[in-house]
């Protein structure tokens, strides 16, 4: 079912007028409902007497058969599954509710935003239903604007992390399938014409770009002012439309580059509404086989995460993990992150931005996709405006990708072509990629002919020689190939070992074995021109329904350079000291 009811809002952090946004993080109430007992009547169509309603039994004869503030407690931002015990393998339907007061009268609009909520969310105020959304890391927001008469009201979701073959992912998917409400949820008031998506970067030819879009009544005689008080600069721009900057007019603006971030606030007004966000300049191109970034190549230096924070195999969120997940990255000499399979928490592209870390963002078309499904494309395509609108603004953000791990094919081809094809609409001053999976069993040799080849900008290559096929010492010697002549990013490699179990390098499930999967690969890549850089997988032990060995693997993931709780294996300094000397 397509999104009804929602909209794209890029900023809320960025929102600094007093009282634009009110947070609604902290216990929302909770009901488990895997029946839908809350949505669909007895004859199976869905009834208006839902759950959505919140009645309380007005006399002593009224059968009420659920009660929200007698429910279990959910913290909002969290997935759900490492609330309680019950609902740690649980991925259908449950019901979230909060009840907030208004005090004090409406002005201009209101909107209740999400972070990201996995999987579906119908949105419900005071018993009525206001929006559908699907797809489970991508934000969006719900107009309330007309419903907040002073006084208490009642936000209700109905949230659902069932798993479907039509879904982005669908069935499978080697990451645990956190459901609920993992990021924050805010209340933001604007103006009637207020700005919905403020957007500042340079693109290849050193040009600053940027477009404003703005909703409401005025929307369309909007003019916009760009301030940027460090460069004494303040410019008039259009609004709706792709504007361009001279270079000169910023006087001598300082780049932004991988290891020296210079961010500057840039405040975008109109008539009534101003937000602000730091922006970094920075040029990025493809010569040939090189990422060039200001002119000069990059060798990205990566690492792969997941986001799973820091310790308690959880949904990260928020600026603390972040800023512990970006520090261990930078500990391993990392200047760029593959922030793998999907959105991930604003906070951490903001917080790649500060550290000066390239990132590799990516959408969660994974795997087995229903690549003839026009539903599924069209969500596809909703969770590529949220990726891209959201994050366009980021210096940090190098690549987008569209996929990771299709099976080649027409179908599946021309999906990605039409994501690439929203991509480039959207922003076409980033490089467009995707981790392709390439066959094992081919020898040393590794002919890449993807037929997505000729679409992406950058080839990612995800291989596993080493650990799922080929024999390790084979490893220095492979040769990579493809017809597209363009970057190579080994975007997966790695191996499996249980921190702190140790033996032999030869002994799987050891630290040494692992370390020696990264000695190998090493010695291959430094023997490969056309690599641009590689994002090992991955920085972290993550939770996964498919790793089930007792004792070893215990529901994780072992590829980790750390433990789920942060203990750093020998392979996390082999890659480290490699790193060190480039
Ligand atoms: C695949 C996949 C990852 C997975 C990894 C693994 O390449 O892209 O999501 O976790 O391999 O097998 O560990």
């Amino acid at each position: 079912m397509p999104n009804h009811g929602t909209s794209l809002f890029a900023h809320v952090g960025s929102r600094s007028a007093a009282g634009s946004v009110a947070s609604l993080d902290g216990p929302w109430r909770a009901i488990i409902d895997p029946y839908q007992t809350g949505y669909i009547g007895l004859t199976g169509e869905p009834t208006p007497r839902g759950w959505f309603r919140d009645f309380k039994p007005r006399t002593e004869r009224d059968r009420i058969e659920y009660d929200f503030d007698r429910s279990m407690v959910l913290q909002v931002p969290g997935d759900w599954n490492t609330q309680h015990p019950e609902l740690h393998y649980y991925e259908g339907t449950l019901w979230y509710r909060k009840k907030f007061t208004v005090s004090d009268p409406e002005a201009g609009r209101t909107f209740v935003h999400f972070g990201a909520v996995n999987h579906t969310c119908r949105v419900y105020l005071d018993g009525e239903e206001l929006a559908f959304h699907q797809g489970g890391f991508g934000p969006f927001a719900v107009e309330l604007t007309g419903r907040l008469s002073p006084g208490d009201h009642s936000l209700i979701l109905m949230v659902d992390a069932m798993r479907t073959p039509d879904r982005v992912p669908a069935m499978r998917t080697d990451w645990f399938n956190f459901g609920g409400a993992h990021r924050s949820v805010s209340l933001v008031r604007v103006p009637d014409t207020f700005i919905t998506s403020a957007w500042l970067t340079m693109d290849r030819d050193g040009r600053v770009v940027g477009q404003i879009e703005c909703d409401g009544p005025n929307a369309d005689a909007a003019e916009a002012t760009i301030t940027i008080a460090e460069l004494g600069v303040q410019l008039s721009v259009p609004t709706g439309q792709r504007f361009t900057i001279a270079e000169e007019a910023l006087g001598d603006v300082e780049r932004w580059h991988p290891g020296r971030p210079t961010l500057y606030d840039v405040t975008f007004s109109i008539d009534g509404d101003q937000v602000t966000e730091p922006v970094g300049f920075r040029t990025l191109e493809v010569h040939g086989t090189d990422i060039v970034v200001n002119g000069e190549p990059v060798f990205l230096k990566g690492i792969s995460l997941h986001a799973e924070g820091p310790s308690g195999g959880r949904r990260a969120a928020g600026p603390d993990d972040a800023a512990t997940l970006l520090q261990w990255a930078q500990d391993l000499g990392a200047n760029f992150v593959r922030l793998g399979h999907y959105q991930h928490d604003e906070a951490m592209v903001a917080e790649a931005d500060r550290r000066g870390l390239l990132v590799w963002a990516e959408l969660p078309v994974y795997w087995g996709i229903d690549w003839t499904n026009p539903e599924t494309l069209e969500n596809a395509l909703e969770q590529t405006d949220e990726l891209v609108l959201r994050d366009r603004c980021r210096a940090s953000v190098a690549l987008w990708s569209v996929a990771n791990e299709t099976l080649p094919g027409e179908d599946r081809t021309n999906f990605l072509r039409s994501l690439i094809d929203r991509v480039r609409e959207l922003d076409d001053t980033r490089l467009i990629t995707a981790a392709l999976f390439t066959l094992p069993g081919q020898g040393i040799e590794t002919h890449i002919d993807d037929p997505l080849g000729p679409f992406v900008d950058v080839i990612g290559v995800n291989q596993y020689y080493g650990w799922y096929y080929g024999d390790r010492d084979d490893i220095p010697n492979l040769k990579w190939s493809s017809d597209f002549n363009k970057p190579i990013i080994f975007s997966e490699l790695g191996a499996g070992a249980k921190a702190g179990h140790h033996g032999s390098p030869t002994q799987i499930w050891t630290e040494e074995f692992q370390a020696a999967v990264y000695d190998a690969q090493i010695a291959m890549i430094a023997n490969q021109p056309d690599c641009a850089g590689l994002s090992p997988w991955i920085l972290k032990d993550f939770r996964t329904p498919l790793r089930a060995l007792p004792g070893i693997q215990d529901g994780y993931n072992r590829k980790g350079l750390v433990s789920e709780e942060g203990e750093r294996k020998l392979a996390f300094e082999t890659l480290a000291a490699w790193y060190r000397t480039l």
